[in-house]
Formats: structure tokens, sequence, C-alpha cells
């Protein structure tokens, strides 16, 4: 175990490492709790690195067996005879030779203890490994560090009839049975030269599909997915996602697949979602096992999204890696944008665009406007495992959505060309990308990379005036950014706004400005103006009559944006916008301003406040049929937490909790016949389809009987109930159980009994019983997530069991984690605690539940402070949880 580390690592301490590691050859014995790992390191000085630099490998807890320099074994006992020490975290050696030499390590390894999840480790009787980010190190001494790259050649061996499956990195080379013993062995070689934080290893017995693609150079790739027995055609759909990304990569990108073979691997324990290891991609099985009665759209969506992602890595991070870990959004931000375009081609792309959205504002939003906020690319941290935000990803991934916006597709598409040719086998850094860009566009991108060093999410304020006589429309903006840890005073950014001028009854009309204020012909031809200062003023001419803007098409930019529309403009907008994501931001707007009054409203004890005008802007989206995907979202009201976040301080998630079912009560009682039309209209007919129409009208159907249901509990629950029964679908039966667990009863008990015990050998689908229950917005779901947590089917050690109970009471139970006593604050306290012992990284991602409780109301805001005090002091914390702890607190 690491120790606490009390100095944070800076990105200007950077230096290139003083040794190389060429060669790594691995001889792995695996075994339940001895595995043996030989290690044989070919290193040599680094010219570019001090002459007179010590050898230091990094450990985490190893136990060395021994260990050998160019042949000769060094004594452990006498570390002055070698001029160097040894501890379970570290290996060093004062004067290595000056030339090539050959260090072998053996070390030995309990996989079956190891809780955390990182280095090897056992899911269930499954060998894998983690390594991403500091996991290689957990196997062996080593520099480990994304900046040396070595070709590794592996050598697995175990019992057969435990492990008949052993993968590693690459090509295998050769492998069989070891004569006379009950053990086999495989060897593996990868080409490549990569980090460490891409190896990997698989031993298991595991049920396997394979296909194959060919490369359009006509490469002959052999694909293999790799599962629990009995689940072989729960991984058809990611087979099936693994061949369209592989294909979409070559028409956009140009990028061929570089290997043989490309295997996948699912596994139940898992710390995230999935892992981009050269060749061998591993897998939570929640991003690869699906089947139409287990799995709901959503999963399919993001099992198609997750295999593309990490495969989308071969280049994006693995072909080109990161120089160090403050350059982590140049594959995960980068990544994230081909994987986005990628769901965006496959499906609809307004709709995809939407659900983007939603999750940036959830999750990044509000890590940017608290504590925990920090750079796209931070410039120190104590702990790496904590970095893997929603900033870096998808903040990251709309750093570069901009780009493209501001430079073009053609100067965004060769300047990839140029980043993959120029960076091709290193390990780069956020300016030798952006260089790429700058060339292609031959523009300075100076401003615009302060969005890699400046945190928080701008405000952009927008007014707009109409002079009648002289047929123009003038725009004022003005951007400003709060105050985030560490940065007082923010520099403008470089916003791009997508934007239209709407008439009413007539669409957009053609932008035309003049000289004076007016736009450049570039700005105008794209409609994206460019705010890089802190203010901006435009006059459109020719102007008929008053327009409404439709500003931000598309979210061009991951800003705060405000207009004083009044209602009317925004029913325009919803009904006439040609911008699809407008529409719906247009809905969302007027939602959000109804439930601000409303809950200005409960907090005085009056009642809620209800609108009519804005159910019948709803009833007109849900006649529309063109899209019923989209539709969908914009019956969809913002949530509790986007509700919070538009408050932004004194947050009393009671009241938000009781305004936001007012209105959803009010829209179902005022659209009851047309929602319960919708529903019967949109019931499924013909055969099952994961495609995004068919998911698109059961998205909608959906959407419509949690509404109607609101409206109308006793007959909502009768329909729900009915729905339950004859689903054929997971998406169908959880949706409707998810209507009858929102109302108190007897009916949802036995709902809830009927499901489990439905779906009892199904640990995918009973995390969403859990995740249901956990997200009850009652004062007895403390409880019951406490008895849950006794049930057979919940494990303390399973992250994906964990997340689901306990991280959704956390994350989507507003009123409950919040509870006006504090309760909840403790619970989670105390699970922290409890966790951090077993895997610190799961553990304090849980406590970063915790990051918005700076604009809660007083009393809350001193019990939350309180509950993390108390984490915070806690006597032998992992620097994990540390970290979480003081950077929320400070
Ligand atoms: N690199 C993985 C991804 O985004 C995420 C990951 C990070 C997985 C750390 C495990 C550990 O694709
Ligand atoms: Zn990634």
């Amino acid at each position: 175990m690491r120790t606490d580390i009390a100095e944070p690592v800076r990105l200007k301490d950077y230096r290139v490492p003083d040794y190389l590691i060429d060669k790594v050859d691995l001889d792995v014995k695996l075994h339940p709790s001895a595995t043996r790992v030989l290690a044989r390191l070919t290193i040599r000085p680094n010219p570019q690195g001090r002459s007179d630099a010590a050898l230091i490998l990094d450990g985490d807890g190893l136990s060395l067996k021994k260990i050998a320099l160019d042949g000769q074994l060094l004594d452990l006992q006498k570390p002055e005879a070698w001029k160097g020490f040894v501890t379970p975290d570290q290996f060093t050696l004062h004067a290595p030779p000056r030339y090539p030499f050959v260090l072998e390590i053996e070390t030995e390894i309990d996989a079956t203890a190891n809780t955390r999840l990182m280095g090897l480790y056992r899911s269930g009787s499954v060998y894998c490994t983690q390594c991403e980010a500091e996991g290689f190190r957990r196997i062996t001494y080593f520099l480990d560090r994304p900046d040396v790259l070595s070709i590794y050649t592996v050598r697995l061996e175990a019992e057969l009839s435990e492990a008949p499956l052993l993968l590693s990195n690459g090509n295998r080379i050769t492998g069989g049975p070891i004569e006379g013993t009950p053990r086999h062995f495989a060897v593996w070689h990868d080409p490549y030269p990569k980090p460490s934080y891409l190896f990997a290893l698989v031993g298991g017995d595991l049920g396997s599909i394979f296909d194959e693609f060919t490369t359009r150079s006509g490469r002959k790739v052999a694909l293999g997915i790799h599962v629990e027995h009995g689940k072989e055609t729960a991984a058809a759909y990611a087979m099936d996602a693994l061949k369209r990304a592989m294909a979409w990569d070559e028409n956009i990108y140009g990028r061929e697949y570089d290997l043989d073979v490309f295997n996948i691997v699912a596994v139940s324990d898992f710390n995230m979602g999935a892992m981009e290891n050269k060749g061998l991609n591993i897998f939570n099985d929640k991003y690869v096992l699906a089947s139409p009665a287990t799995a709901t759209d959503m999963d399919y969506a993001n099992i198609e999204a997750v295999i593309a992602h990490e495969y989308f890595h071969n280049w994006t991070g693995n072909r080109i890696t990161c120089r160090d870990w403050f350059q982590l959004c140049l594959k995960e931000g980068l990544t994230v944008f081909r994987d986005h375009a990628f769901s965006a081609d496959m499906r609809s792309a307004p709709v995809r665009r939407i659900a983007d959205v939603r999750t940036l504002r959830a999750q990044q939003f509000t890590e940017d406007a608290g504590p925990l906020a920090h750079n796209v690319r931070p410039d120190t941290y104590y702990e790496i495992n904590n970095f893997y935000t929603a900033t870096i990803y998808e903040k990251g991934a709309e750093i570069i959505r901009m780009l493209k916006v501001l430079i073009g597709d053609d100067a965004f598409r060769k300047g990839m060309d140029l980043y993959f040719d120029r960076c091709d086998g290193t390990a780069a850094t956020i300016e030798d990308f952006i260089a790429c860009f700058a060339e292609t566009s031959k523009r300075d991108l100076t401003e615009f990379s302060r969005w890699y060093h400046q945190s928080g999410t701008p405000l952009v304020e927008a007014a707009g005036r109409y002079d009648e006589a002289a047929k123009t429309f003038t725009l004022d903006f003005t951007q400003s950014c709060k105050p985030t840890p560490g940065q007082d005073q923010k520099e403008p950014f470089v916003i791009p706004v997508a934007l239209g001028l709407v008439i009413p009854g007539q669409g957009d009309i053609a932008l035309r400005t003049d000289g004076h204020d007016g736009a450049s012909a570039a700005e105008i031809a794209r409609g994206v103006i460019e705010l890089s200062a802190a203010r901006r003023r435009i006059a459109f001419r020719d102007v008929p009559s008053r327009p409404v803007p439709s500003l931000l098409r598309g979210f061009s930019a991951p800003v705060r944006l405000t207009y004083p529309a009044s209602e009317t403009d925004l029913i325009t907008l919803i009904s006439h916008d040609s911008d699809g994501f407008n529409r719906w931001q247009a809905a969302q707007t007027y939602a959000t301003r109804l439930l601000l009054r409303s809950v200005d409203r409960i907090r005085a004890g009056d009642p809620p406040h209800a609108d009519k005008d804005f159910s019948g802007a709803l009833a007109v989206v849900l006649e529309e049929s063109t899209d019923p995907a989209f539709n969908a979202q914009v019956m969809t009201l913002p949530s509790e937490a986007d509700i919070a976040r538009e408050i932004g301080e004194d947050v009393d998630p009671d009241a938000i909790n009781l305004a936001r079912d007012a209105l959803r009560e009010a829209i179902g009682q005022d659209l009851k016949d047309l929602l319960r039309a919708a529903y019967d209209r949109l019931a499924d007919t013909g055969p099952y389809s994961p495609d995004a129409a068919a998911a698109g009208r059961r998205a909608l159907r959906n959407a419509a009987l949690d509404l109607f249901a609101a409206g109308d509990r006793i007959e909502g629950a009768r329909i729900a109930m009915r729905q339950l029964e004859t689903a054929a679908t997971m998406t169908d039966a959880i949706a409707a159980l998810a209507v009858l667990a929102h109302i108190p009863g007897d009916a949802r008990e036995t709902a809830l009994d009927a499901f489990y015990h439905a779906h009892e050998g199904e640990p995918l689908v009973i995390d969403k019983w859990f995740a249901l229950q956990a997200s009850i917005a009652e004062a007895g779901t403390l409880d019951r997530v406490k008895n849950l947590m006794k049930h057979k089917a919940f494990s303390f050690s399973n992250p994906n069991r964990m997340r689901a109970l306990v991280g959704c009471f956390a994350t989507l139970n507003q009123t409950q984690f919040n509870a006006g006593d504090g309760s909840g604050y403790d619970f989670i306290a105390n699970i922290v605690l409890e966790l951090d012992a077993k895997n610190p990284q799961v553990a304090a991602r849980l406590l970063s539940a915790f990051k918005s409780w700076r604009s809660l109301e007083a009393n809350r805001r001193i019990l939350a402070e309180r509950a993390l005090r108390r984490v915070a002091g806690a006597a032998s914390l992992s620097p994990d949880v540390k970290d979480i702890a003081e950077r929320s607190l400070a």
C-alpha cells in the first residue's frame, strides 16, 4: 500500500526519463494466490536524460522474490553491495551501467486477494489485469510512466482446466500443452512499442464468439469476444458494433487496424467502463452483454459507444499516446469526440447531441461549478486516478468539437491527418496536437487553447434589439466566468456561437450584416459568430420583422447562455426552429423557468406555479410523427440536479422535488388524453429490433406513460402493471417498474418482488432493480438501501453492485442523499470509509457525490461539511479518498 503523498505532481516538473526500457519479456505463471512473474527488462540510459541519475523503478506493494542485473543475482540482504535499495514500492539502483543492461525481476502476486482491481486480479475465476493509470507497478518494478515505450513479449502459463484461454497484447506466436503436466502455455508478441499502462493479460475459462474483419488494405483481422460461458449470444451486438466502428474509422479518418487479432474480454468486476489495452480490450461486462430481455435501449446505445470508444483508442491513445498524465485529455477528450461522432452517424444526430449535452451538463457543469473544478489539462495532481473525470472526458471532447466548428471540416480533417502522421509512435502533448490544427487552418490557436488551462463554465449573456424602421437586429454578447479553485481571474474564452434568426411563422432568414458592427464573411457563411473578448456586438440588416434569435445551435460551445426570450419566443422556437437541438433547448428553458418560479413559491409557502401554454407546446410535439426519439427528449423535463445547478446557491432539494413533481402532474393532467393516445399508438408491433427508430418509439411511449401516471396515479399504475407483466423488452419492463416504484403502496412492493424473481440470475438486471429502489424520493429509502445491502444479490466488493445501489442513492436521489437530518451524508461517509480499505478508486468516486455541497442551503451545508471533515480526518486514508476529501473542503 502506498503511503500518503504529501507533494503533488506538477506539470512544470516534467523531465524526460533518465532510462528507457526497449524490451519487456514477461513470463507469467498463473496461480490463484501465488502467481509468479519473471520480468526481463532491457534497459539503457536515455541519451536525453541525466547521465548521473539513479535508476528508480516504481512498485506498489510488490513481493520481490529475486532480482538479477546482467545475470548476477543481487543479494537483497546486502543492498550496499550493489548500491541501491528495494522496498515494496520502489527499486533503486544508484549507479547502473551506462550501456544497455538487463534486469530480471521475479515477483509473486496474490491475484485473489487483490480487491483494488488494479494490477493482476481475479474477477470470479478469471485472471485479468488493469494497468491504467499506475497498475503495472503492482505487477513488477517498472518505469511506470506513459512516455516509456517498450516492445512486449509475454509468455503465459496456467493450469489447462482453470484457464484454457490465455491472452495478451498483440499476436499469438505459439502455445500448447506442457508435456507431463496439467498446464499449458501461450506466447504473445506485440510489435508496437507501448507504455506499460496498455499492457494486459487474461487467463480463464470463457465462452467465445469469433468473427472476422478485412481492412481496406486487405489485412484479415480475427475478432474474438470472450464472456462468461452461456452468455455468448449476448455478445453478438457488441461484435456488430465493433465491426461498424472499424469500418467507420477507415471511412471517416482513414485509420485501419494494425494487428492480426483483436480481442475483447468481458469481466464482471471492473472499476471503470472498459480499457483500451493494445489488441486486448478488457470490458466491464455491462458494456458487452445485451439481449432484449436483459438490456434496455440505452444499454444497447452505451455498448455501441463504449465498444467504439475503446476501439478508436487504438489510434488516439495507443499508436499516439500521452507524454504524461497531465495530457490525459489528449487521448480521452479526442476519443470521446470520436465516439460521439460515431454514435451520431449510427443514430439520430440531434438526439445523440441532446443526450451528450444532458450528460455534459449533469456531470461536467456540476463539477466545474464546485470545489472539484479543474482544468481540462490540469497542472498539478495528487492522485491521477481521480482525474478520470467528466471534465477531462466530456469537456475535453467539447473543446475538439469547437475547434472543428471554428476551423471548418476540411482544415479539421487535414489537422487530424497531420497529427496521425507526425505523432504516430510517440507520446505526445496537447501542444503537439493543437499545433497540427494551427498549421492546417493557418490560425493562431493560442487564445483558443485557454479552454485547456482555465476551468469553470463561461456564462454568455446575450441581448437583442430590433429596429423596426431600419430593419436591423442587434445582438449584444458579454462573457464572464466565475472564479474556480486557484483561478480568481479568467481571460476571455474563444466561444463559437452558432446562430440563426427565426421569424415567427416563416422560419430562418438569410443572415446579412453590414461592415459596421458586422460579422466576417466567414462567420456569416458558417452561421457561427466567434466571441473572443468580454463583449461583442453584431448587427444584422434586412430583417423584415422582429426575429427570435436561435443561439448556440447544436450546443456549439460548452457554456451557459442566457437570453431574455419571452415565453411566446420560446414556443416559436419549440415548434419552428430548424435546429433540432435548440427546439429541445427551448422546451428545457421554458420548463426550467416554470420550475424556478415554483421553487420560489414553494419556499415562500405558496402552491407551485402552473402554466397551460407549456403543456400546449408539448402537445404539439407529442403529435408530430417525424422523430419519436427526439420527441421523447422534449417530453423529459430537466432533472432535479439540473434545476439545482440553475439555482446555484442556497439550494433546497425538497422544494425542487416538489416543484418538479407538481409540473409533471400538471402536464399529465393537461395532456391526459393525448398521452394516453400516444401510448396506445406507439405500441411495439412486429419483431424486436434494437435500432434507433424502434428505440425511439419505445422511448416516447414510455415518456408518455411516465407523464400520464404523474397526472393519474391510479390509472397510470394500472397501465404500468400491465406493461410490466407483458413487456417483451427490458426497456419496457424497467420503464413500467420505474413508474410503479415511485407510487408508494403494496403494488410497488409486489412488482419489485416479482421483478426480482423473474431476473434473479442476471446481475446486470438486478443492478437496475437496485438502482431504481435507491432513487425513490421518499424518507424510507435510506432504510431500504441499508436493507438491500444485506440482500444476497448485493456485493460490497463488486463495483457495479456498489454503484447501482449506493452510487445511485448518492448521485440520483437528491432529496434523500441531501436529507435534512444529514443521514444520507453520514451513510455515504461511512461507506466511503469502509470501502476505502478495499477499493480506494471506487470509494473516492463515491465521495465525489459531495461535489455540490457548497451550493446547498445553510443547514445541509453544515451537515455535509461535517461528514466530509469526518472522512478527511480518518486515519490511514488512501491517497485517492484523501485527495477528494481535501479538495472538496478547500
Ligand atoms: N482508459 C479507459 C477509457 O476511457 C478508462 C479507464 C481508466 C479504465 C482507468 C480503467 C482505468 O477508455
Ligand atoms: Zn477512453
